[in-house]
């Protein structure tokens, strides 16, 4: 392939986003973008200096305040499962933000218009020039709403929550599935409803679901688009 494309790929939590997200990436040697690690970043900060995540003004000024800075995983680390690393202001928060406290705020935050420029601005940044593959809620329709392949990944929640569920199992938290499910069911209800920028499928964006397929051949499926679009394009 010569041309550089910009691949979107947009769903809900667990829906396998970033794990298919970064195999897509790195088939076709393309930069792997999470845009849920900046949400998560921000609202780790906020509820370390304790802002309430019902303060718009203070919120969108820490936002603009804040550096992040994502990066590649190194060989070693990337084999142990690792997609990306996280750098808030310079500091390593990579596991720190996964957890189901950080997820929940950082989707209250993102219902926050004020916040959403700022990210939705470097996001742009980050990704211009193509040979991106970046997921997230509204990369497809805001953030590249010119990409050449837009993806809406699915699963069905029981799929999702199981899967969070064995993340967390793996980690040695104790949860249930139930609770597992319960937290996603949330999560998912307030960014499909929010005012600003909500998560629903971009009209030209390829819904997969991926509730009975495995992550390689969910990959491979969005290769096989993305060399297509590459052919189109090129035509
Ligand atoms: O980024 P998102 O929340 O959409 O999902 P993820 O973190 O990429 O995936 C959640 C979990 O599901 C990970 O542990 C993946 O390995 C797993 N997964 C899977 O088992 N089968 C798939 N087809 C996709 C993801
Ligand atoms: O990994 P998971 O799918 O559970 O979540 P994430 O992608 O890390 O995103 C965490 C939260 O950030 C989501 O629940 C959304 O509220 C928000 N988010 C967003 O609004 N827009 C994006 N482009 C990415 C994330």
């Amino acid at each position: 392939m010569t041309r550089k494309l910009t691949i979107a790929i947009d769903g809900p939590a667990g829906s396998g986003k970033s794990t298919v997200a970064r195999r897509v990436a790195a088939m076709l040697g393309y930069v792997y973008l999470d845009s849920g690690a900046m949400y998560r970043a921000v609202a780790l900060k906020a509820l370390e200096r304790k802002i309430p995540l019902g303060d718009d003004a203070q919120l969108e000024n820490l936002t603009r305040e804040t550096h992040i800075d994502l990066k590649a995983p190194t060989a070693e680390q990337e084999a142990a499962g690792l997609k990306n690393r996280v750098f808030l202001d310079g500091r390593e928060v990579t596991h720190e933000i996964r957890t189901g406290e950080v997820a929940q705020a950082a989707s209250r935050l993102a219902t926050i218009a004020g916040v959403r420029e700022v990210l939705v601005a470097e996001q742009q940044k980050a990704g211009e020039g193509g040979g991106v593959v970046m997921e997230g809620r509204d990369i497809g329709t805001v953030v590249f709403p010119r990409a050449e392949l837009k993806i809406f990944l699915e699963a069905s929640p029981e799929t999702r929550a199981q899967r969070r569920w064995m993340e967390h199992q793996e980690k040695g938290e104790m949860l249930s599935v139930a609770e597992v499910l319960e937290e996603v069911h949330e999560r998912d209800k307030r960014d499909r409803e929010r005012k600003v920028s909500p998560l629903v499928r971009a009209r030209d964006a390829v819904l997969v679901d991926n509730t009975a397929m495995g992550i390689d051949e969910t990959a491979r499926l969005i290769v096989m688009l993305a060399k297509e679009r590459n052919k189109e394009a090129t035509r």
